[in-house]
């Protein structure tokens, strides 16, 4: 898969740990900086990321700051994406296959580094359930499409 990440200042030293990983798995790796631990803003690389997922410039995305909920919250502000604030094993499976989630955001200042490769690997490796599952993803995309027409 094509992965796009993207970190703020709090985010970088994680994304760091987490590009060899998927290097190592395979994927196509596009990062959208930041480029260093200088500070900067988790909007200014959240949402490009979001939007390469988006556009279908990239299969999934994976963004870090220092919780990950900035970042959450501006991938979550891009139509056409489904991002979940990821912590754990359970919830990074689970979001796959319930809510066929696109982007995943976790935070450099609650997991270390390897609870995070373990998530991120998880996450890319399971697949959506579909079913009663996509009828429920439908409707929250379907809100969406409302909310853009108005
Ligand atoms: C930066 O200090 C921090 O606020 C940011 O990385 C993130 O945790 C915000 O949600």
């Amino acid at each position: 898969m094509k992965i796009v990440i993207g970190s703020d200042h709090a985010g970088y030293a994680l994304k760091k740990e987490i590009r060899p990983l998927l290097d190592d798995m395979g994927h196509e790796v596009v990062d959208v900086g930041t480029e260093s631990g200088d500070s900067a803003d988790y909007a200014d690389y959240g949402i490009p990321a979001a939007e390469m997922v988006a556009r279908g410039e990239a299969d999934r995305g994976i963004i870090i700051c220092g919780t990950g909920i900035g970042m959450s919250i501006s991938a979550n502000k891009v139509k056409g994406i489904r991002c979940a604030l990821v912590h754990d094993m359970f919830t990074a499976k689970a979001t796959r296959e319930h809510n066929n989630t696109n982007v995943l955001a976790m935070g450099e200042r609650i997991v270390g580094p390897g609870v995070a490769q373990e998530i991120v690997r998880i996450w890319l490796e399971t697949e959506f359930e579909g079913g009663r599952h996509e009828r429920r993803v439908n409707k929250m995309m379907e809100y969406e499409k409302q909310q853009a027409s108005t």
